[in-house]
Formats: structure tokens, sequence, C-alpha cells
């Protein structure tokens, strides 16, 4: 059985997947599988059929390769692969539609507003109904790429302004003061929650990948029930999308001790010291094994 490690592509996350798809590979060749790394902006994914692979463990994120569209090329061609299938990938890339879904499932996310950013919108208007401070966000991005918090209108249009350089569709989330929590799904199962702690405005990109001072904690820090709970979200959430496999959903605590949900990723980042594995540690799994599992998904 020979494997591609699809990862690399073309998104603006092409160089966290670079890191995860080299991580994942490594992991493979140590376990003796017969694995190549297959970088999709040079190989086209309609190929790897052809090329004589039998199975394909996807490590893209965002755009192109965590929304559906890779996810449909392999269907087409018959191709076993990891993770989410089309319709849990397309669904969670989109936060907006996301949170739609969850709203109508009672689970709970913060209000929000949508925002066409090529057409006319009234940033007075978002405010009065959101209050002063607000999150930005792409629709479909992820590694916080294009993310702002804002205070006010005027900040907010310049906010808009930048997250539609990235994706049309804006959304603009009540600002929910944090902490945040993230809870790995594993086949059907959450994984202990970890808490990131930040010194920045928010956890952004240089907090997620760049800066010494985010601290992980896991043990959360939560008392027993408060993480079984988002533990129990988290999973419902990721079932609502209809996702599969394996993934990561993104919580974060009010200063009401309530939890809002914020995000489903159905190619969360695997490189070691991503929250993924470290949740998989605390779980007893090592990085190699929980790779072999996430291959596994792709028989299912
Ligand atoms: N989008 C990044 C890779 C993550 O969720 O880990
Ligand atoms: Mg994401």
């Amino acid at each position: 059985e020979k494997i591609a490690v699809v990862y690399g592509g073309t998104s603006a996350e092409r160089e966290i997947s670079l890191r995860s798809g080299k991580a994942v590979f490594n992991a493979l060749v140590r376990q003796n599988v017969n694995v190549d790394l297959v970088d999709t902006k040079e190989v086209s994914p309609l190929q790897l059929k052809q090329l004589g692979y039998d199975k394909v463990f996807i490590a893209l994120h965002g755009r192109g390769g965590e929304d559906g569209v890779i996810q449909g090329v392999f269907e087409y061609l018959n191709l076993a692969y990891t993770g989410s299938r089309v319709l849990g990938s397309a669904l969670a890339m989109d936060k907006i539609r996301t949170k739609q879904v969850w709203q109508s499932c009672d689970l709970p996310t913060a209000n929000f507003v949508y925002v066409d950013a090529q057409a006319e919108y009234d940033c007075d208007a978002i405010i009065e109904k959101l209050g002063q401070v607000a999150f930005v966000k792409p629709a479909r991005e992820g590694s916080s790429i294009g993310m702002s918090r804002v205070e006010g209108a005027e900040q907010l249009a310049l906010a808009i302004e930048k997250a539609a350089e990235f994706d049309q569709h804006v959304l603009v989330e009540k600002w929910i003061n944090g902490p945040e929590y993230t809870v790995a799904i594993l086949n059907g199962q959450a994984l202990p929650a970890i808490s990131m702690k930040t010194q920045r405005s928010f956890y952004d990109y240089e907090a997620k990948y760049f800066s010494d001072t985010t601290e992980y904690l896991c043990p959360c820090g939560l008392s027993e029930t408060d993480e079984a709970y988002i533990q129990k979200i988290a999973l419902a959430a990721y079932q609502a999308v209809g996702a599969s496999g394996w993934g990561r959903v993104d919580v974060m605590r009010d200063a009401d001790g309530c939890f809002y949900l914020l995000e489903a990723n159905t190619v969360p980042g695997m490189t070691e010291k991503s929250l993924v594995p470290m949740a998989a540690k605390a779980a007893g799994i090592s990085f190699d094994q929980l790779v072999l599992e996430i291959l596994k998904t792709a028989d299912s």
C-alpha cells in the first residue's frame, strides 16, 4: 500500500501545512509506512491515482485542502482519504454557516453579524447590536489570518476591509473575553481539553506560531464538570456540521463563566508542537500512534 501525504498547497496557511505535512510524513516513515510527501502546489491531486497511490493523508490547511474541494477530487477518483468528507469540510471551513448550524441546534456560540464586504453595511448598527468590542474574521480562513479585535465603528470599518482581502464574506462576532480552550476529536471521542493563554490581545497568528510567551495547559485547569461540558458541546458541534474522523473545536469562556463555540477545524495543525498532538499525548497517545489512528480514518 502506498500513501501520499498531501501538504503545502496554495492557501494562506501554506507555511503551516508544510510543517504539518513534514511531521506527519516523518511519523509514518518511522513506522515503516510506504509514504511520499506530495505538495499540491506542484503535483495536481488529480494525478495521485495514476501515480499509484492507494490512500491520501490530507495535511493541507485552509482553502482548497480543508474546505471540501480536494475531498471532492478524492471522492471522484475513488481514492481513500483521511478526515471529514465533502460536506463536513465545506461547512466547517465557513465560520458563518457553521455558527448558523450551531444556533439551529441550540449549541452556544457568540452573537454575530454577517457582512458581505462588496455590499453596503452599517458599522454603527453592527456595534449597536454586538457592543463596542468585536472580533472580525474572514469567513473561510484559518490560523487567525485576516482577523482583528476592534473597538468602535471606525476600527470595525478598517477591519472589515482587511478581512475582505481574504474573503468577501466577513464574520463580525461579539467579543468574548477569553480564556480560549480547544478540544481535539479523534474517532468520535473528545480528548482532554487544552487551555491557551496569550499576552497578546487575542490568540493570533503570532501567538500561535512564533511567541514564546503563549502558555498551553493540559490538564486545562477547568473543573471536571466544566471540562466534560466543553468536551460534550465540542463533539456535538463537530457532528452538527457533518465533520468526522478527527479534528479540533475551539471554545471561549466569557467573564460570565459561559462557554461559546468559536469554530471547527477539520484539518488542524499537526506539527509536533500542535494542539491535537498535545491533547493526544495527555490521553496516552504518542504522536506516531496519533498519525496512524488518523490514517485509519481513510478506511471509514
Ligand atoms: N488552521 C490551523 C492549522 C489549526 O486550526 O490548527
Ligand atoms: Mg480554524
